[in-house]
């Protein structure tokens, strides 16, 4: 299979060879018309960038369709002053509102963040999402007998999380595992991937970000992640795919209730070398 074509508007001008971040676009002279690097076609990352490079749109490659491509409006960007007031005023939630939100609003978030980098382009990262009370109570006691396990072993983790506190909260009707939040999203990817851990991460981190311009509420469930990272019988039981990990988890839901400033956080340490 030929990995791509040029048609007869291509200039000669290199960028799409620039582009390539696997170097499989060559241009033997300036102004000639790219070649593909003979046999290395299962090395293209598919990211699209000889095809977004082109200035005459000349550049046709085989897996990606021109009809996938989508036009930019930067128009549409938000300023810099309001995004940065957006990552601002983003909080954890630990309120929320007890009515699951509809899955097409989850779906939704999920598809606005599905260009969230990963390392190689690998886009393998996939998401479970714990939709509704039974299910909550059943991903909650997961969590709730991966703690007992490392109170019982007393584990460093136990002290350094405070695990018998949790327990003895929870055991109290206090929800500090979950905040009654109607869903939490793990975002899970291959253990043997290249960057599996980083890419949910990414993604998640994005995801909160998406949620807080759409009014809902999210937190990070560190509970969580480290019973699936200590204990991966959780990944399973939570539907995670064989060969995958949860590595990262969102509480999510509407809040319940709204805030009305930014507290402040000192500016970190920056050093130019
Ligand atoms: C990796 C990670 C794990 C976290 N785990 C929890 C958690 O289990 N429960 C919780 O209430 N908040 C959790 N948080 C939220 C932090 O406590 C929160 O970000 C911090 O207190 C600052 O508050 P802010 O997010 O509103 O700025 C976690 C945050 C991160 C990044």
């Amino acid at each position: 299979m030929e990995l791509f074509t040029v048609t007869d508007s291509c200039t000669g001008c290199g960028l799409c060879a620039t582009a390539c971040p696997a170097s499989l676009v060559r241009q033997r002279a300036p102004g000639s018309p790219p070649q593909a690097l003979a046999g290395r076609e299962a090395h293209c990352i598919r990211c699209g960038h000889c095809v977004i490079a082109c200035p005459t749109k000349s550049f046709l490659h085989a897996l990606l369709p021109p009809e996938d491509f989508e036009p930019i409006r930067r128009k549409e960007f938000p300023s810099p002053a309001s995004l940065r007031h957006l990552l601002m005023a983003r909080r954890s939630c630990r309120a929320y509102a007890p009515t699951p939100v509809p899955r097409s609003d989850i779906v939704a978030l999920i598809e606005t963040v599905r260009h969230a980098p990963t390392g190689h382009n690998m886009r393998q990262v996939g998401y479970v999402v714990v939709d509704g009370p039974g299910r909550m109570d059943a991903a909650r006691q997961l969590v709730l007998d991966w703690i007992a396990l490392e109170v019982a072993a007393q584990s460093p983790r136990a002290a350094e999380l405070h695990l018998a506190g949790a327990a003895r909260a929870a055991a109290r009707g206090k929800d500090v595992i979950f905040r009654g939040a109607p869903h939490v999203i793990v975002a899970h990817a291959p253990i043997k991937g290249i960057s599996p851990d980083v890419d949910a991460t990414i993604a998640a981190a994005w995801l909160e970000i998406a949620a807080a311009a759409s009014g809902f509420g999210a937190c990070w469930c560190g509970y969580l992640m480290f019973a699936l990272a200590a204990h991966p019988p959780v990944n399973a039981a939570l539907g995670i795919p064989a060969g995958h990990r949860g590595y990262a988890a969102l509480l999510f839901g509407r809040p319940a209730t709204r805030v009305g400033s930014i507290p402040p956080r000192e500016m970190p340490g920056v050093e130019f070398f």
